[in-house]
């Protein structure tokens, strides 16, 4: 079993990279970021206001506790098909959208909502480990803001990916299916490293610039390190 954890901010390429990385190796993948979009499409449709300068943080750790523990809420780890679920239905697209891409950073910013999130993206994790998983027990890739350092500290491979400012900016001013501009991007960056600390590498974590790198450079680097993590096993 090997555990790969992917962190890094918005527009790196964490999620195409790490999809990728995970269909070469038969690995399940996790996107975390799909899960905190989740929780605030949930709020939403539970009419909670995101808007207010005053949120309730409490109602709001409550209502995503429910989403977890009553299971309404599943996501499927297959990269070919990363599906989001709640209640059976399919929010895939719905969590994309400016609804809930410009506010998912007031419910990320709660400290008691992570501790719910990184508990279940743990559970995700572990799950891998068996033989009767999505990857049976090959590994999983893991991405997100915090994954090399709280979610899985302990994870055989463990990456920052990250790009000079500048290019990211540009690279995000090309998705509009984020349904966000690149200011948005920053401001957002912004705001998420008031709670996790993705702009560097903790201990032991191998720093990836992908500035000057093509989509497969990078796949390639990352291809390599899980490499020699297997071969170290
Ligand atoms: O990667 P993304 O844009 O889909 O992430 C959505 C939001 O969730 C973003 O505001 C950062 C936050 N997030 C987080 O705080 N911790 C994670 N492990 C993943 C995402």
């Amino acid at each position: 079993m090997i555990r790969v954890a992917i962190d890094g901010p918005a527009g790196v390429g964490k999620s195409s990279t790490a999809k990728e990385l995970a269909r070469h190796f038969g690995f399940a993948y996790l996107d975390t970021g799909a899960m905190y979009r989740a929780c605030a499409w949930w709020c939403l449709h539970q009419g909670i206001d995101l808007d207010s300068p005053q949120i309730d943080e409490q109602q709001i750790t409550e209502t995503v506790g429910e989403f977890f523990t009553d299971d309404h809420f599943d996501i499927s780890v297959d990269p070919d098909r990363p599906i989001v679920l709640a209640d059976g239905e399919d929010i895939s697209e719905d969590i994309r959208s400016s609804e809930v891409s410009t506010r998912v950073s007031r419910v990320s910013g709660i400290i008691p909502v992570r501790h719910v999130l990184i508990a279940a993206q743990r559970a995700y994790i572990a799950r891998e480990a068996s033989g009767d998983s999505f990857s049976q027990g090959r590994g999983i890739v893991a991405e997100g803001r915090d994954i090399t350092t709280v979610v899985a500290p302990d994870a055989e491979v463990r990456v920052l990916l990250t790009a000079r400012e500048e290019v990211r900016q540009a690279r995000r001013s090309g998705q509009s299916a984020q349904g966000v501009g690149a200011e948005d991007v920053a401001k957002r960056d912004r705001m998420d490293s008031k709670v996790t600390s993705f702009l560097t590498a903790a201990d032991g974590v191998v720093t990836l610039d992908n500035s000057d790198l093509t989509f497969e450079q990078t796949l390639d680097q990352l291809i390599a390190l899980v490499d020699q993590a297997i071969e170290e096993q």
